[in-house]
């Protein structure tokens, strides 16, 4: 494709997302890259300009992660945030020293030059700090720009040669003029055109597949998903009936899930789609399993034969009646994102450290020789809502929230029955229907019910009884990798558990969980 594009080079800033967001909120490109990839590897993607993230090492220390130098030498913008900017200061001949009182939190920046930078700032402006180190002393050929009460450089500039740096963060919502900063930066100091778009990217995207794909033949694999629907949706605009999605049914999907995919896909899009009931091998495969993590790699395995016996059988090479070889399927499609993508290799290691292995669903059949699309690699979660609302995915398909590839198999706690599964779908329905009713599916990220192999006394008309438990776990979060527990309105928890316990047969308790991540995670296996 061709874009403009901005580089932001990754010292392991919790923020390090959100610049490339902002990014491409001003309708450029953006892409992530390694804090210590070399001038010359990154001068091969030629950026427009480039941005240094935040970190939390400190400059001041002997082993804190350092960018090839010659960066800053290339002659194309650079803007330096937090840990870049006293970077960019201990590179260029300035002085970084311990600040006496960390700065963190809402802070005044004083703006002293409403031109460049801070064009349509005003001389106060909000702004979010996070810092233990300050600028002390300013690298030749630099000017300051902008200063709060405890640090005197809080912003400052080479205009000469295009350098700036930020203590603060311009990324964060708490910067309210944070976008206009970094549209003031791609757009007017390093000249990007705005080109950016979903629009553009659907358009240029259905374009590209067809040109590589010609007349040849697509596998895929659908879950329901939000990423593999946009995915399938994607590739079918772009190829039609050349796209052949496989939904394995593994019964441990939600109430109805078969029959949405179904009725969707098949009967509204017209996909070329191919449901295989699995449900029995899968159950089999899990009898006796306790522990997530060989749930989570049983799972995986069975998804991969499966996958690859379905992809044997349509992609096995037809004779036709001319005598030519058709059939061969030549392409796999998966639903990568952009954060599975992204070279982890930032100096905190990246948040990707196996607290759980994630089978996600479409998850490699390597010996198959499938060439690889990857339609949506280059874009975050919320980018891909976007894409599906543009493709025309209906908003219940573009709005669901987040499933785990195992399933309910994580959410049935301990050993898994299709009794105990059965349990959960029916709980887990009413809790959705509630906050459905309730309107606020959209406000959580995740909202879900777990059975726990807990049994408690309960008392229901006359009769003593004893049951089991469920729990509910509803979420906030932006990306699923922190998350605070939802505080749902008490009568909505009253509802949802009044009719769970009177609707689902072997439920006498219901609890609800108020921790978040961390030191929790979303699931609880
Ligand atoms: P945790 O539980 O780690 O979950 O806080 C973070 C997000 O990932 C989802 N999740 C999974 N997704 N395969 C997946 O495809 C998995 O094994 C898996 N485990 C958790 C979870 O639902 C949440 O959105």
């Amino acid at each position: 494709m061709c874009k403009d594009s901005i580089a932001i080079l990754d010292f392991g800033s919790q923020y390090t997302h959100l610049i490339a967001r902002r990014v491409r909120e001003c309708g450029v490109y953006s892409e992530i890259v390694p804090y210590n990839i070399t001038a010359r590897d990154l001068l091969a993607r030629s950026p427009k300009a480039i941005i240094i993230s935040g970190g939390p090492a400190s400059v001041l220390s002997r082993k804190s992660p350092v960018c090839d130098k010659a960066i800053f030498n290339i002659g194309i913008p650079v803007l330096g945030i937090c840990y870049g900017a006293q970077l960019m200061t201990k590179f260029l001949g300035g002085k970084v020293a311990k600040a006496k009182a960390r700065e963190y939190g809402k802070a005044i920046l004083k703006v002293t030059s409403t031109k460049g930078l801070f064009k349509d700032l005003t001389k106060k402006e909000k702004i979010w700090m996070s810092h233990g180190d300050k600028i002390a002393l300013l690298p030749r050929g630099f000017k300051v720009i902008g200063a709060t009460d405890n640090s005197p450089v809080a912003a400052m500039k080479d205009t000469k040669r295009k350098l700036y740096g930020v203590q603060f963060h311009p990324e964060v919502v708490h910067t309210p003029k944070g976008k206009k900063i970094i549209k003031n930066f791609v757009v007017d100091i390093a000249g990007c055109r705005i080109t950016w778009s979903v629009k553009s990217f659907v358009k240029e995207s259905i374009r590209e597949l067809r040109e590589k794909i010609g007349d040849e033949k697509v596998l895929c694999a659908l879950s329901g998903g939000v990423d593999s629907s946009v995915m399938s949706i994607l590739l079918h605009k772009a190829i039609g009936k050349n796209l052949i999605a496989v939904f394995i049914d593994n019964g441990l999907l939600r109430k109805d899930e078969v029959t949405l995919v179904e009725k969707r896909f098949k009967n509204m899009y017209h996909l070329n789609l191919k449901v295989v009931n699995a449900k029995k091998v899968f159950l089999k495969g899990l009898r006796g399993v306790k522990d997530p993590e060989r749930k989570r790699k049983i799972i995986g395995k069975l998804f991969i034969d499966i996958f690859q016996k379905e992809a044997k059988k349509l992609g096995l090479p037809r004779r036709t009646p001319k005598g030519s070889i058709r059939g061969r399927i030549k392409f796999l499609a998966q639903g990568t994102l952009y954060p599975d993508v992204i070279e982890s290799v930032s100096p905190t290691g990246g948040p990707s450290a196996t607290i759980k292995t994630h089978h996600n669903v479409g998850g490699l059949p390597k010996n198959l020789k499938f060439e690889l699309i990857e339609p949506l690699r280059d874009l975050f979660k919320d980018e891909v809502r976007l894409v599906g609302k543009e493709v025309g995915l209906s908003d219940e398909l573009v709005w669901r929230h987040p499933f785990p590839g195992p399933g309910l198999a994580v959410r049935v706690i301990g050993e898994i029955t299709k009794e105990k599964l059965d349990i959960l779908r029916e709980a887990d329905w009413i809790l959705i229907d509630e906050i459905k009713r309730f309107k606020l599916y959209r406000k959580l990220w995740q909202a879900f019910c777990v059975l726990l192999p807990v049994k408690t006394v309960g008392v229901m008309g006359d009769q003593r009884t004893y049951e089991n438990v469920v729990a509910i776990r509803a979420v906030t979060s932006e990306d699923a990798m922190t998350a605070h527990w939802a505080k749902l309105p008490h009568n909505l928890l009253e509802m949802v558990s009044n009719r769970i316990i009177n609707e689902v047969k072997g439920i006498n308790r219901v609890v609800y969980d108020i921790s978040s991540k961390p030191p929790s995670t979303i699931e609880w296996e």
